[in-house]
């Protein structure tokens, strides 16, 4: 094969490079005072959530009432459904903010996302009971044969809950399907299938994944004070006090109460798209979506979308005669070929030569790439990873906003695949909330935070049991 070499190219193709940079540096950029914007109506968004049932963010009472002592001791169950795997854990709770935790991860398949959700939740009923069998003996460490085992589902989609071994599937996201499921109590699902395997494990609580880590994050490093999750969707969770929450006034529950609440925030700003800056690829990740008008906010930001909206650029210049001529193009022609991974991996290519991107182009895609092109795909993936991040700052100013942290600061646990391997996220969030709030910006501080879906999981169970032992709901 030919080396596609700089000189072999007319001067213009540097040139032509550079100017479309420029096109998408002007799409994709947000200024201060747009963020600020958009954290305005956030935050209207947040407190019309809290108010009033059944809002675009749904602000969602999780009934985990405060912050864990770091005294929860025993052994938990901890299934966990995401968004590309399912894990089974094993925690025993040691106190003082310490546990031990054994695990396996079962893959998930695009069909079973899409099959019946009854074959969804007995598959996760079998992963159980064989997490169980090969668990079990008399060692330590181990489960004895027919213990009985709280367990803590964490079922990361939005549900509504009327009690936390409760609720009902608002809507799959992340790309789920499975028929027979929305609208109906996913927790009494689960059970069927619990009882259909005769698995020796009582379910004690239903949690979502950003609640998990707000407890577990808290449980370990008590300045937490909000979570969010930055992996194949985009959330966040934060305690809350009660009589802050209007729409549950009529339930009596104590006005010194705290309680966390998901606020399923890849909702914002879905169906009327006023509030963000969507570019015309957005609109065709949203339109080709299984969920067209959902999720507005976290098909901006999630792992799920970003590589595909940096593909949808690189068709346009394909489409345009700009990128490939003469070359075969249609492996990166394919729907989500690009996986969000290689955006970091561009980005972080330390050669001059940016070897790792031939490297990309050439085995994934067998397209050959010139220098110009790939400087620049690696400032294109800064731009799409840019605005990614700093969106995220701006959920996260709304939720400081609201709470009055900017004065003390807080820290804020943050976990997912594009947090902790995507290398200058963080450092673009900390940027972000700075361009909103100015130096006090640097109040707000995300840390990796502790596995929230395993630990937190187990944590949020042990104090449910406590509540209940102690007669509280
Ligand atoms: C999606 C889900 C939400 C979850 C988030 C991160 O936004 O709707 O429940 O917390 O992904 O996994």
């Amino acid at each position: 094969t030919r080396t596609h070499d700089e000189e072999d190219l007319p001067h213009a193709t540097k040139k032509t490079m550079a100017d479309h940079l420029r096109k998408y540096e002007s799409l994709f950029t947000l200024t201060p005072q747009r963020m600020r914007m958009i954290v305005e109506a956030f935050t209207e968004c947040l407190e019309l959530g809290l108010s009033k049932p059944n809002q675009i963010v749904p602000m969602i009472p999780t009934w985990v009432f405060g912050w864990p002592t770091g005294k929860e001791t025993g052994d938990y169950l901890a299934l966990d459904l995401g968004g590309t795997n399912l894990r089974v854990c094993l925690v025993t709770l040691q106190g003082e903010g310490k546990f031990e935790i054994t695990q396996t991860k079962y893959r998930l398949s695009e069909e079973q996302k899409q099959d019946d959700g009854q074959k969804l939740f007995d598959f996760c009923a079998e992963c159980l009971q064989t997490f169980i069998e090969s668990n079990t003996g008399d060692g330590p460490g181990q489960l004895r044969p027919n213990q009985l085992l709280p367990l803590g589902f964490t079922f990361s989609y939005p549900c509504t809950q009327e009690r936390i071994d409760h609720g009902e599937l608002i809507r799959w996201t992340k790309g789920f399907g499975a028929p027979n499921t929305e609208g109906r109590d996913v927790a009494d699902m689960f059970k069927k299938s619990l009882e259909k395997y005769q698995l020796p494990v009582e379910l004690t609580a239903l949690i979502n994944d950003t609640t998990g880590t707000l407890i577990a994050s808290h449980y370990v490093s008590p300045r937490t004070k909000i979570a969010v999750i930055f992996g194949t969707g985009c959330n966040a969770a934060y305690m809350e006090r009660v009589p802050d929450i209007p729409k549950i006034a009529h339930l009596g529950i104590a006005s010194d109460a705290e309680m966390a609440i998901n606020c399923e925030w890849g909702a914002f700003d879905s169906f009327e798209h006023e509030h963000l800056p969507r570019t015309k690829y957005d609109a065709i990740v949203d339109d080709t979506s299984n969920k067209p008008g959902e999720q507005a906010f976290e098909k901006l930001i999630s792992g799920r979308y970003l590589g595909e909206i940096f593909r949808l650029v690189i068709c346009e210049l394909i489409d345009e005669g700009v990128l490939f001529l003469g070359q075969n193009t249609y492996k990166v022609e394919k729907p989500y070929c690009f996986d969000t991974a290689f955006l970091s991996l561009m980005e972080s290519d330390p050669t001059d030569e940016l070897l790792m991107i031939i490297g990309i182009f050439t085995h994934f895609f067998a397209l050959e790439t010139t220098l110009a092109e790939r400087q620049f795909f690696r400032a294109l993936a800064k731009l799409v990873g840019r605005r990614a991040a700093r969106l995220s700052a701006c959920g996260i100013a709304a939720i400081v906003n609201k709470m009055g942290l900017l004065e003390d600061g807080c820290s804020v646990g943050a976990d997912g695949s594009l947090y902790n391997k995507y290398p200058s996220f963080a450092e673009r969030v900390h940027e972000g909330l700075v361009d909103i709030f100015g130096d006090r910006g640097r109040n707000v501080v995300t840390h990796h935070a502790e596995d929230g879906s395993g630990v937190g999981s187990a944590i949020i169970a042990a104090m449910t049991k406590a509540r209940r032992e102690a007669g509280l709901y």
